[in-house]
C-alpha cells in the first residue's frame, strides 16, 4: 500500500505503518503499537462516533453488551461465509480462519461478562447498519468480493473506534477488556483493507471506497430510533439536544 493519501481521502500510511505491529502477537503489542492502531482506523473511518451515542451507551450498558455478543457471533459467521466461498484467493483462508476464531472468543468473553452482570440472554434486533452496507454490495463477482472485504474493513474500524470512544464512560473492569478488545479490532481491520487491496487495483478499491464511505457516515450521523453497538444518532438524544437549543 502506498505512503501517499488514499484517492478516496483517508491516509494509506498509517495503516502501512501498523503492519508490522498487526502481525506480532498480542503478548508483545505495547500501548505505542495500540495508539497507532487506532490512529489508522480513525484515518480510515469518515466521521467520529457522535457525542449523542457515547451518552447513551453509558446509560444501556446492557443492550450494549447483547448487543455486541451478536456482533462478535455475526463477526465471525462473515469470516467462515468468505472462507468457504473464497477459499482459493491468496492469502484469505488463514486470515479468515484466524479472525473467526478470534470472534468466537471474543463472543466466549462478553457472553462471561454478561452472566458476570447476571443480564440474562434474550434476542436484541439488529441494527440498521450491516444492512445498510450490503445493500450495496456488488451481486455479480469479481466486485462482489471487493464490497465484501470493504464492509468488513468498515465494520472492523468502526467496532475498534467505537471501543475506544467507549473507554471513559465505562468502569474499571470493562474498560480493561474493551481496551483488549481494542488492538483485536483493530488488526481484523486492517486484514479485510490488505485483502481488499489484493483482490482489485487501487483506482477501483479508491472508488468503492468513497461509495460505502458515503453509506457509512450517514448510518453514524443521522437520527436512528434504535440504541445498539452501531446505531446512529440516538433519536431520543438528538430531540433533547435540539429542546436544549431553544
Ligand atoms: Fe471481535
Ligand atoms: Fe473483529
Amino acid at each position: 500500500m502506498s505512503s501517499q493519501k488514499r484517492p478516496d481521502g483517508s491516509g494509506g500510511q498509517g495503516v502501512a505503518a501498523t503492519r508490522s505491529a498487526a502481525t506480532r502477537s498480542g503478548a508483545t503489542r505495547t500501548r505505542f503499537d495500540i495508539e497507532q492502531g487506532l490512529a489508522a482506523v480513525r484515518d480510515f473511518l469518515p466521521c467520529p462516533t457522535p457525542e449523542a451515542w457515547v451518552a447513551a451507551a453509558a446509560r444501556e450498558i446492557d443492550v450494549l453488551l447483547l448487543d455486541h455478543a451478536n456482533c462478535e457471533r455475526k463477526a465471525a459467521a462473515t469470516a467462515m461465509s468468505l472462507l468457504f466461498r473464497y477459499e482459493r484467493v491468496t492469502g484469505l483462508p488463514e486470515r479468515m480462519s484466524r479472525l473467526a476464531r478470534e470472534e468466537l472468543r471474543h463472543y466466549e468473553q462478553v457472553l462471561a461478562i454478561l452472566a458476570a452482570r447476571r443480564v440474562a440472554l434474550r434476542p436484541v434486533s439488529a441494527s440498521r447498519y450491516a444492512g445498510g452496507l450490503r445493500d450495496l454490495v456488488r451481486s455479480s463477482e469479481p466486485g462482489r468480493l471487493l464490497d465484501l472485504l470493504l464492509c468488513g474493513a468498515l465494520v472492523e474500524a468502526r467496532s475498534c473506534e467505537r471501543f475506544a470512544a467507549l473507554l471513559p464512560v465505562l468502569g474499571p473492569k470493562l474498560s480493561r477488556f474493551y481496551q483488549r478488545l481494542l488492538a483485536s479490532e483493530a488488526r481484523h481491520f486492517e486484514d479485510y483493507l490488505e485483502l481488499a487491496d489484493s483482490v482489485a487495483c487501487a483506482a477501483e478499491v479508491a472508488q468503492r471506497l468513497v461509495v460505502f464511505k458515503e453509506r457509512e457516515a450517514e448510518l453514524i450521523t443521522t437520527p436512528d430510533p434504535q440504541f445498539r453497538f452501531h446505531s446512529g444518532v440516538p433519536a431520543r438524544e438528538r430531540a433533547r439536544s435540539l429542546r436544549g437549543r431553544t
